[in-house]
């Protein structure tokens, strides 16, 4: 939205579509945006299934009046991943209240009181014309406002009270014809950010939050949560409070051109401003006259106490560069960062080890270190790649500090209500750091007293900001979704939490040694991986047309296994399953013929031999298997097809390994025609549960 700042029509349509283009590879489908009109409280939306461009295209093809000029203006977008109706025109947002357009709004997440909701509101006439879960926060809106005798409410007491009745997870954008203008901004489990632009410079770098309810007790006063207090309208008391932050007026107090962006991702609007705050759970954010203010929702399950909750909220600086987020030479997203690894695996590393003293200084742990190094037990908790990382290195993470670590899935560590206790580490990894099953599993344990650690690749996300402590993994911006430079920066940080808890045992320093050494080269070893494209290329058409492929591997390698099938599946649509060759008689080998592909992974290490009889079990029953292993390696049977990587110790070698499977992916997606970037039905960052 903007304030005093002249826009043409076509400007905002811009900045709308390029927004929503830079969270394209979140994962979506279909989009939608809402503007101003040209008759004040006339809304004008665009919809379309499909991508961005594809709504672009429906903007250029309408008669609307582009070059219409706005002093002050309200648009908002979307794109859709569906979860409450098909992905239809109908169902994308904005969704509006009712034909006149009262109340218009954007929603990322789930309302899961939803239906409960949509009954009570249809027992009082309305009609709903999408199946979307929204529209019940659209309407119920409008119905608190209509219950308002005076209608004097203010616009952000107005969603307030709508918050209070929801339950789920959400971002909320909204619009509204009584408030031209003026636009409401609020979240609770999904991420939600502020830029803002001005050519002055701000006066201060923070916003106060006022906290409703500390020196106001009674200012709204709704129902019980329950739909049937819907049948009782809430009455709400039309005193405004006005916050003391003048944050965005100019020196002289007079009120300044502006302009706010709000997204969910930072990448949707680094173009245009580096200024950000990110708000909290709960946060209420009102912008109207240029000024920013920020409310706390009080919920009725316990909130938390102002004590508790940050009184500002700051206004940072994004170290984010647009090139980061841009293509470049490469032709998709997936493929440039891949072969940003030799950098992204440097940059993990960059200030934290010395590798002349054999040293790793890792500040974000430094307050936690001794805690860590006491827990009973380390519970490492993901999702989907992340979960692979913490495979990849729990090996080495209990050798190293020899602490009992377990690896758990977050959903199922929700499910099973596993218990933690207040002398348990728990780290959290995630690329994104907003995949809601990692956030509940997070709140969970926090709940529970235990340390919590974030493992993290975006700055400023949920995960690093409510963990008691972490390391950013510095990987940079990763938009494909199947991810790649994440994981193998993710190894490398837990690689160095475990050599950083680990420093005081003397009887380690030999092997500490020998793993800071080989990190030393990995990323000219990674280069070298890279080098082999055009091969892999070739082995990719050898095998695209195969329904099934089957990767195999133990140890170190299992892990390997798994995240290599999970790429080639994600992106492919090819079957491709990750099988612990220690299982293999126990159920795999009956998959094995002449006919069924197999990679099978026998970089040398104390297993090696274990690997060579899983590779003599196959070969017996006529599989061809594709061998993944170490240059130089004359063990090999000879006419066995291989791919070969260069040698290094042993809980390093996943992070040499993994490359090929990773640029092998790749080429059988695009071999089979598939969206590199954007594979069908997933998303980047999977915020609802
Ligand atoms: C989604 C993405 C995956 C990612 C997983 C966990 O499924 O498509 O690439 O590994 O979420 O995401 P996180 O951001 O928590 O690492």
């Amino acid at each position: 939205c903007s304030f005093l700042k002249e826009k043409r029509r076509q400007e905002v349509l811009e900045v709308l579509c390029a927004g929503l283009a830079r969270q394209e590879y979140r994962g979506y489908d279909s989009a939608g945006l809402g503007i101003d009109g040209d008759k004040p409280g006339e809304v004008v939306y665009f919809k379309e299934v499909g991508k961005v461009i594809g709504l672009r295209k429906k903007i250029a093809a309408s008669s609307i009046d582009v070059e219409k000029v706005f002093v002050s203006q309200v648009s908002i977008a979307h794109t859709r991943w569906a979860t409450h109706g098909p992905p239809s025109e109908r169902n994308c947002h904005p969704i509006r209240s009712d034909e006149t357009n009262e109340f218009c709004i954007v929603h990322n997440g789930i309302v899961t009181n939803s239906g409960e909701l949509r009954l009570v509101l249809q027992k009082r006439g309305y009609v709903f014309e999408t199946d979307t879960d929204t529209e019940a926060v659209a309407k119920l809106t409008k119905y608190i406002y209509d219950s308002q005798p005076d209608k004097r409410i203010s616009f952000s007491e107005l969603v307030k009270a709508v918050l209070k009745e929801l339950e789920g997870s959400f971002a909320f954008v909204f619009k509204s014809i009584h408030y031209p203008n003026e636009v409401v901004t609020a979240r609770r489990g999904s991420p939600l950010l502020i830029g803002v632009k001005t050519d002055k410079k701000l006066k201060v770098d923070f916003v106060d939050v006022e906290f409703a309810g500390q020196d106001n007790e009674a200012k709204v006063d709704v129902p019980p949560p329950t739909p049937s207090s819907l049948l009782a309208p809430p009455a709400i008391n039309p005193k405004v409070l006005r916050t003391q932050s003048r944050a965005f007026m100019s020196e002289d107090g007079l009120p300044q051109p502006i302009e706010f962006y709000i997204a969910s991702d930072a990448a949707a609007i680094v173009e245009h401003t580096k200024r950000v705050l990110y708000l909290e759970d709960d946060d209420i954010a009102h912008i109207s006259e240029g000024e920013l203010h920020i409310h706390r929702l009080r919920r009725k399950d316990g909130d938390q106490t102002p004590s508790q909750v940050a009184t500002t909220r700051s206004i940072e600086t994004l170290e984010l560069e647009i090139a980061a987020i841009m293509k470049g030479k490469f032709d998709t997203f997936m493929q440039k960062e891949i072969y940003e690894q030799p950098e992204s695996v440097v940059n993990t590393m960059r200030g934290r080890v010395n590798f002349d003293s054999h040293q790793i200084t890792l500040g974000g742990l430094r307050a936690y270190l001794q805690i860590m190094r006491r827990c009973r037990r380390i519970v490492f908790i993901a999702c989907g790649t992340s979960y692979h990382s913490c495979l990849a290195t729990r090996a080495i993470f209990e050798e190293l500090t020899e602490i009992p670590v377990s690896v758990e899935l977050a959903s199922d560590f929700l499910d099973r209500k596993t218990p933690i206790f207040r002398d348990d580490s728990c780290v959290f990894l995630s690329q994104s750091g907003e995949t809601a099953d990692t956030i509940l599993a997070l709140r969970y344990c926090l709940e529970r007293g235990a340390l919590c650690v974030g493992v993290v690749n975006t700055v400023g996300s949920t995960l690093s900001r409510e963990t008691h402590c972490g390391v950013h993994i510095n990987a940079g911006p990763e938009v494909g979704v199947a991810s790649t430079k994440a994981y193998t920066s993710q190894y490398i940080a837990l690689i160095l939490i475990a050599l950083q808890l680990s420093e005081d045992r003397i009887s380690l320093t030999e092997r500490r040694r020998q793993i800071i050494d080989a990190l030393h080269e990995m990323p000219g070893m990674i280069k070298k991986v890279l080098e082999q494209d055009q091969a892999l290329q070739q082995l990719a058409t050898t095998i695209a047309d195969n329904k099934s492929l089957l990767l195999m591997g133990r140890g170190y390698q299992y892990a390997t296994c798994l995240e290599g099938a999970l790429k080639i599946k994600e992106i492919s649509y090819m079957h491709s399953e990750g099988i612990l060759a220690g299982e293999l008689k126990h159920g795999p080998l009956a998959l094995i013929d002449e006919n069924m592909p197999v990679i099978i992974i026998m970089t040398q290490d104390s297993l090696y031999p274990k690997v060579q009889s899983a590779f003599a079990q196959i070969t017996a029953r006529k599989a061809q298997p594709i061998v993944l292993c170490n240059e130089g390696d004359a063990g090999i049977p000879e006419g066995a097809k291989t791919v070969r990587v260069p040698k290094t110790i042993d809980c390093l070698q996943g992070l040499l390994n993994i490359i090929p499977l990773q640029l092998l992916s790749y080429h059988l997606a695009v071999k089979n025609g598939a969206d590199v970037d954007f594979p069908r039905n997933l998303a980047k960052s999977v915020t609802v549960e």
